[in-house]
């Protein structure tokens, strides 16, 4: 496979969307046109283009936007009160959101403690493990394992979870990093493992890692069940989901699920988890939980966890937007719209129909190296080379021009660097949970022409 350089006189973003001068900032000086409004599937900018949220902004708007019955419960909501803090009322919205999912979720899985966000949902199952370590007698259990590559949030509590350099380097002074196993990547190993015996050889290197920290200084392991932001919709094989929870249970070690990206529906079924029949102890969901209508996030947690650490005076944590009454009448809403239009029976309709059109442009296009995910949470990889899994020459930038090349044609899509941060191109396609046939064809016609535009300035083989 040959690679040229990228033309140096392509504009910049900025000078493809100039702006007035800002008083905003965000992580880079990236520019992008103002929204108009935004319906269904759809987003449409105030420079008269409609885009196709192919990514559901950051998997977030997993039931489509303006959907009209969750505005008329939010406005309902808003005529009678936004805010009543929690030391002071009850809400009821925040009642019913709670009640809704312990019945979603698996036997004692049914206390709910919200938050406004994942990183806050993350954060709080951290805090609240370590809480219940000390409220049960093991307060010599602190240490949480997790995985590289992986995304927990970028507040310093998940960054310590976190394995993506990048986003986290340069705080590492400022916190405790957690130890880390290699996330299971089985699509990279060049081995003569089965499948089965790769995923059990992934979840053997937990009880290593559990083993040479000192059992019993391990409080948690945390995990996405399928991966999201950092490895790119990466699914292990079957065997180990099962393996991990045993292994757990072994040295009573508690499972965190951070479902953040890949719950409330996203994967086909309310929580990922289900896929494999695992009980976590405590699950983090967020983004698609209120799907963009109001910053809502959440931990779910084992029932007796929570008597055991309310029985020793409570849990030292919270925020103050916590159960605020909008932000759950829109949270119900979205529960009952997934409901009333079976989105996750038509996730898992749609999963397959993009999974197969992915997997036919895998096979006309010599550098994807790999399609994973499930449901609606789906991604594709690039490479150099498809044997070894070779990255593309990190110079290429195929993360950030792909989806230039595709936001050019009014295709969103998500991206980011697969191997760590460091180099590894890869892109999820997650449009929202009520996308139609006709419009999963649209994005891989629209993906199909990016991609033979990328081969093209490339020079790679289509
Ligand atoms: C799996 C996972 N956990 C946590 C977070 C952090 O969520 P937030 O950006 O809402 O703080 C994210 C965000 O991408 C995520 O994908």
């Amino acid at each position: 496979m040959q690679h040229l350089h990228l033309a140096a006189s392509r504009p910049s973003v900025t000078e493809r969307h100039p702006v007035k001068k800002s008083n905003l900032f965000y992580q880079s000086r990236q520019r992008r046109p103002e929204v108009d409004r935004a319906e269904g599937i759809y987003i449409y900018g105030k420079n008269g283009t409609r885009y196709i949220d192919g990514s559901s902004g950051a998997m977030v708007s997993n039931i489509g936007h303006s959907n009209q019955n969750v505005l008329k419960a939010m406005k309902a909501q808003m005529d009678s009160a936004t805010f009543a803090y929690r030391l002071h009322f009850e809400n009821s919205a925040a009642e019913d959101l709670a009640s809704t999912i312990a019945d979603r979720m698996p036997d004692g899985l049914n206390k709910i403690f919200f938050v406004s966000g994942g990183s806050e949902a993350v954060e709080s199952c951290v805090k609240f493990a370590r809480q219940w370590a000390v409220a049960a007698g093991q307060s010599s259990r602190w240490k949480i394992i997790s995985r590289f590559p992986s995304y927990h949030g970028s507040t310093l509590g998940a960054l310590a979870l976190t394995g993506y350099g990048p986003l986290k380097d340069a705080f590492m002074p400022l916190f405790k990093d957690m130890p880390k196993i290699p996330a299971p990547t089985c699509y990279q190993d060049q081995d003569n493992l089965s499948d089965h015996e790769r995923g059990l050889k992934y979840a053997e290197m937990l009880r290593d890692e559990i083993m040479s920290q000192g059992p019993d200084t391990v409080l948690a392991f945390a995990m996405e069940p399928v991966g999201g932001a950092s490895t790119g919709a990466l699914v292990a094989p079957d065997s180990y989901y099962k393996r991990v929870r045993e292994i757990c249970d072994e040295f009573g070690v508690l499972l965190i699920m951070d479902e953040v990206m890949s719950g409330v529906g996203r994967t086909g079924t309310f929580m990922a988890s289900e896929h494999w029949d695992i009980r976590p102890d405590l699950v983090a969901v967020s983004k698609g939980f209120a799907a963009g209508y109001a910053p809502l996030g959440a931990m779910i947690a084992d029932e007796k966890m929570v008597e055991t650490v309310l029985d020793a005076g409570g849990f030292a944590h919270g925020h103050t937007y916590a159960g605020n009454p909008l932000a759950c009448s829109a949270g119900l809403a979205v529960l009952n719209e997934i409901d009333r239009l079976d989105l996750m029976g038509n996730t898992r309709a749609m999963g397959d129909v993009l999974m197969s059109g992915l997997r036919d442009l895998m096979s006309r296009y010599e550098f994807i190296g790999d399609v994973r995910g499930k449901g609606l949470l789906t991604a594709f990889e690039m490479v150099s080379d498809r044997d070894t899994m070779k990255p593309l020459p990190k110079d290429l930038n195929a993360y950030d021009r792909f989806v230039e090349i595709c936001y050019e044609r009014n295709l969103i899509t998500y991206s980011r660097r697969t191997r760590g941060g460091i180099d590894g191109d890869h892109f999820l396609i997650c449009p929202p949970m009520i996308v139609t046939e006709t419009q999963v064809s649209d994005i891989l016609n629209i993906l199909d022409d990016s991609l033979a535009v990328f081969a093209r300035e490339n020079g790679l083989e289509a």
